[in-house]
């Protein structure tokens, strides 16, 4: 699918393609639909991040806590979206060791009490060893950097989402 598929694409079919560009948030491609045509994918991407970044902090808030952990309950009981099942897969998560899998547990909950939302970071550009050790680091930080550090890490997972959707030898899904 290429990008003048995108742009003629009805506003049902477009949402059920992108609906998961950004984890569980269907509301970003249907707001994004009226920005047709995109002269690119680029030029969708920066309409979905223009929307990104306007949100209120609450906004910004709520579409980390639409992610499900790394390595995380949702993992287990096979309940992920499959673009987050793939990429915790390449990043490793679903196959670590007792003592990692612990290490990790313990980590994302201390990260959600202290910032109330949920360890958001593009899996696809990262290892296991580099998982868990930004993800011990970033729980050292503050709120608001936290909270802008996820939303770009969303944004990097989001672009590599739209990639594997919108490129000239990818299938189109309808
Ligand atoms: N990185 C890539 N996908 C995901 C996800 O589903 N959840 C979290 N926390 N990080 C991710």
């Amino acid at each position: 699918m290429d990008i003048s598929a995108v742009n003629a694409l009805p506003y049902e079919d477009f949402v059920n393609i992108f609906e998961n560009v950004v984890e569980r948030c269907p509301l970003i491609p249907a707001a994004v639909w009226t920005r047709r045509p995109f002269v690119s994918l680029g030029d969708m991407e920066a309409a979905i991040n223009e929307f990104i970044d306007v949100l209120p902090d609450s906004g910004k808030e709520g579409i980390l806590r639409c992610h499900p952990d790394l390595a995380g309950r949702d993992l287990r009981s096979g309940a992920l979206t499959r673009e987050s099942r793939e990429e915790q897969a390449s990043a490793g998560m679903a196959a670590l060791s007792a003592g990692e899998a612990a290490r990790m547990a313990r980590l994302n909950h201390d990260y959600k009490e202290r910032f109330g939302f949920p360890f958001v970071i593009c899996a696809r550009m990262n290892d296991k060893a580099n998982i868990l050790q930004q993800l011990s680091q970033r729980c050292l930080s503050a709120r608001p950097a936290e909270r802008a550090r996820g939303i770009e890490e969303v944004k990097k997972i989001c672009r590599l989402r739209l990639q594997a959707l919108v490129l000239p030898d990818a299938p189109n899904k309808l």
